[in-house]
């Protein structure tokens, strides 16, 4: 009796402690408990039901209750991949992670787009005036597919989209794609008549976005910030809808595929200073939603974790183009990012002087500088206004008192090696004190227009604003000495179209191999124009600059490649894109790359070169893979616990058969093979053209390709070798395979080490 009633007493005392425990774990758990990705490879249970079930019941194990591990999960990917997001402590992510069907897990991050430093965040108003001064202009560019991509999908993962912009009316569209399984997700201001037969979908994803953002942002598609709007219209903007701005940039070339279908999905929030950022919860959620919707291409102007490559890893599997942002952090060595060898990384290049612009001086003398002025319509035409100019540099504190009314300021170049932020802050001040101060312009000097001061050209309202370089600034400032009252007129800037593009300067702003994660895989993949881009944000036309500018180009070629050719591979479309890709200009100069200083372009600032949409529309010889090899270069390299065989003695990277070759430690002889396969004339016959890195003797084997209609594909031998021994940089060459004027050329980088 004793004994019963005490353990009875025991008993409560335990399930009061219990309780207590539990209620404690709960409170402990509840404020640890943080956005955990859990991944599970390919999906294996048919119906996306039966996947989410799979999950539950693994979470179920976890947690001890069907009702907890439903309440913690925020996404389940069920459709190209399995797998799911949950809110998880520590401990919890620690034993899932043991748990044999799963393959990794990870926490939720922030994810950026990779627009460059925005006129906006200096509390300026450089908005481009109403839509009314804006005039169409036919497509224009050199893109010879006529085409325009019809048919073809293009998910844009970004801020959204605004729909009632002009570039996105679906006037003239055919019936949506049959094979479409997206969705038109609905909002506070997004209505189901905001999709289209242009927007054939739109869905949003607001897991791990901070409160405030969804506070800021619409609960819809609807983009709020102008990035995704900027991108889709870029990569698909209906074609007689672009825009000038002001006249200017007029037919510039920009391939998008204009006839391509949208599908939106919203992953990038405004955040209270301005920026767009996502989690990358939903990030996989979009790309997962993608893959069942059907999209063809996916084009990511943001900066992902490699850690996420996976999801781009299946819809590659799928047959889903990828193509990515190697993002702003140039142009110092190693700050590509987003280089899985699966998906297309793109670099940003610029067209010099693209918008030259002609300062005539008193003494008749040109000069020419860089803007974005243009002139009103009413107005009489530029007139000679006084020249001012100070010894100092043009900060506030210089101007203050200085007269400008009417005058066009001259400021020479800030003292030493100022970082891009400070010369930005001082130009600012001066076009905000030459605006404040009735001036008419600013004309603005720095070491060299095209380096590391201001790389994007400004739009100021009410006055003209010239870049120059020194050069220019001191013919300026010669006139200036010898003239009692100089003067000057500035022309609206004029716009430089079509074959720059060709010989186009990779921006500083873009990120630089060699890949961090890969130094064996050449990243980035490609250049396309991403400075000075004029595209549709809300109802209007503005001018953006950034890898999130250049990764649509591409995403564009892509549609037009894939109407063109259906039946081929992401790889395949890549391996065109890359090996027609231009490395000189017209004139057979090589294209250079902005930095200190400015050198000749090489692989790890533009890949296989700038974008040639024409050239890659016939490349002759394509490298295809198999999308087994990046399985398999994904499980041995990235999770290493795996149950395929790894073959050690290989360079993991080198064995697969990329568009191009990297040798990172080059200590002894090492041989790779490539596979080419004919996707041009059926008789042909190419000969290797040879490049060696300097330092390296690079030998292939055979020189000499035959094809005909039983020999469609052949491999070759490449061996490099190191001719000295020693602790070397990367040099570059390049094995170009030539039949008459067609030419497939893939980058070589290799570096020698001891
Ligand atoms: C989009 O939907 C909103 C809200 O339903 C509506 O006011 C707007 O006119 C629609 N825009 C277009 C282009 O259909
Ligand atoms: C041009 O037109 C605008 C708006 O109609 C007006 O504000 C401006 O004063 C005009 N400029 C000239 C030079 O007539
Ligand atoms: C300009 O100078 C005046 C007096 O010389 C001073 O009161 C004012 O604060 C100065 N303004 C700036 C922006 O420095
Ligand atoms: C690993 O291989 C074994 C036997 O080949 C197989 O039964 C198992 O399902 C595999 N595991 C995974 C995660 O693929
Ligand atoms: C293609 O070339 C191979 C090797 O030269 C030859 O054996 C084969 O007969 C050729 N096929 C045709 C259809 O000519």
């Amino acid at each position: 009796m004793s004994f019963s009633s005490s353990s009875r007493r025991l008993c409560i005392a335990w399930v009061l402690l219990l309780c207590l425990c539990v209620l404690l774990c709960r409170v402990q758990g509840g404020s640890s408990r943080k956005l955990y990705i859990v991944y599970l490879g390919d999906v294996k249970h048919g119906h996306p039901d039966h996947v989410v079930a799979s999950h539950h019941d693994m979470l179920t194990d976890l947690l001890g209750s069907k009702e907890e591990s439903v309440a913690s999960v925020v996404y389940n990917y069920k459709h190209g991949f399995s797998g799911f997001a949950a809110m998880l402590t520590l401990e919890q992510a620690k034993q899932l992670a043991e748990f044999p069907e799963v393959v990794r897990v990870h926490r939720s991050k922030t994810h950026t787009a990779t627009t460059t430093r925005s006129w906006d965040f200096l509390g300026l108003d450089y908005q481009t005036p109403a839509s009314g001064l804006l005039h169409g202009s036919n497509y224009g560019g050199d893109c010879v597919q006529k085409n325009y991509g019809e048919d073809v999908i293009i998910g844009v993962v970004d801020s959204g989209i605004w729909p009632e912009s002009r570039s996105f009316s679906d006037e003239g569209y055919g019936p949506i794609p049959s094979r479409w399984k997206g969705k038109c997700e609905v909002g506070p201001d997004w209505g189901i008549n905001n999709c289209s037969r242009k927007i054939i979908g739109a869905r949003f994803y607001t897991a791990g976005v901070s409160d405030e953002s969804l506070k800021i942002d619409s609960l819809s598609p609807r983009d709020r910030h102008g990035h995704g709007t900027h991108c889709a219209s870029t990569a698909a903007g209906s074609a007689v809808e672009v825009a000038s701005f002001n006249g200017l940039a007029q037919g510039v070339a920009r391939g998008g595929a204009p006839r391509a279908c949208i599908a939106v999905y919203k992953t990038l929030w405004v955040t209270d200073d301005g920026r767009a950022t996502g989690s990358t919860v939903g990030l996989l959620a979009a790309i997962d939603d993608a893959i069942y919707d059907g999209v063809d291409v996916l084009s990511l102007s943001l900066n992902d974790m490699e850690e996420n490559s996976f999801g781009a890893l299946h819809a590659v599997q799928k047959g889903i183009t990828v193509v990515y942002t190697s993002g702003n952090n140039g142009p110092r060595p190693q700050t590509v990012r987003n280089t899985s060898p699966w998906v297309i990384t793109v670099a940003a290049s610029k067209v010099d002087r693209s918008f030259p612009t002609v300062i005539t001086l008193g003494n008749k003398h040109q000069v020419v500088g860089q803007s974005l002025y243009y002139q009103a319509k009413n107005s009489s035409g530029s007139s000679f206004t006084d020249l001012l100019f100070t010894n100092l540099p043009c900060t506030a504190d210089v101007l203050n008192g200085t007269d400008v009314r009417g005058a066009i300021l001259v400021c020479l170049p800030l003292p030493g090696d100022q970082d891009a932020l400070t010369t930005f802050r001082t130009f600012a001040q001066a076009a905000q004190y030459v605006r404040n101060g009735g001036g008419s312009s600013l004309i603005f000097a720095q070491y060299t227009t095209d380096n590391l001061g201001i790389t994007t050209l400004p739009v100021c309202q009410g006055i003209a604003c010239v870049l120059v370089d020194l050069d220019t600034a001191e013919k300026i400032g010669k006139y200036m000495e010898v003239t009692s009252s100089p003067v000057a007129k500035i022309e609206p800037a004029r716009t430089v179209t079509g074959k720059q593009i060709l010989g186009a300067t990779v921006a500083s702003f873009s990120s630089r191999g060699p890949s961090h994660d890969y130094p064996d895989i050449i990243k980035p993949d490609i250049a396309a124009p991403g400075a000075n881009i004029l595209a549709a944000v809300g109802d209007s036309y503005e001018f953006m600059s950034g890898t999130s500018m250049a990764a649509p180009h591409v995403s564009g070629v892509v549609a037009l490649l894939k109407a063109l050719h259906p039946n081929w591979s992401p790889a395949a479309i890549k391996s065109a894109i890359i090996t027609t890709a231009h490395v000189t200009d017209e004139r057979g100069m090589p294209v250079l790359s902005e930095g200190l200083p400015r050198k000749t372009a090489d692989p790890f600032d533009y890949g296989g070169g700038n974008i040639n949409p024409n050239g890659a529309a016939d490349p002759g010889l394509v490298y295809d893979i198999d999308a087994r090899d990046y399985n398999k270069f994904f499980r041995c390299n990235i999770v290493r616990r795996t149950n395929v065989s790894c073959d050690a003695t290989k360079l993991p990277a080198n064995q697969l058969n990329l568009p191009s070759i990297a040798v990172s430690e080059l200590k002894h002889p090492v041989t790779m093979w490539r596979t080419v396969k004919n996707v041009g004339e059926v008789d042909s016959v190419y000969h290797a053209e040879v490049h060696s890195p300097s330092g390296v003797r690079m030998e292939v084997e055979p020189l000499v390709l035959v094809f005909n209609s039983t020999n469609i594909v052949h491999s070759f031998k490449v061996k490099l070798s190191p001719m000295w021994k020693l602790q070397g940089d990367y040099t570059f060459g390049s094995i170009t395979w030539r039949k008459d004027h067609k030419a497939v050329r893939i980058p070589i980088a290799a570096r020698m080490t001891i």
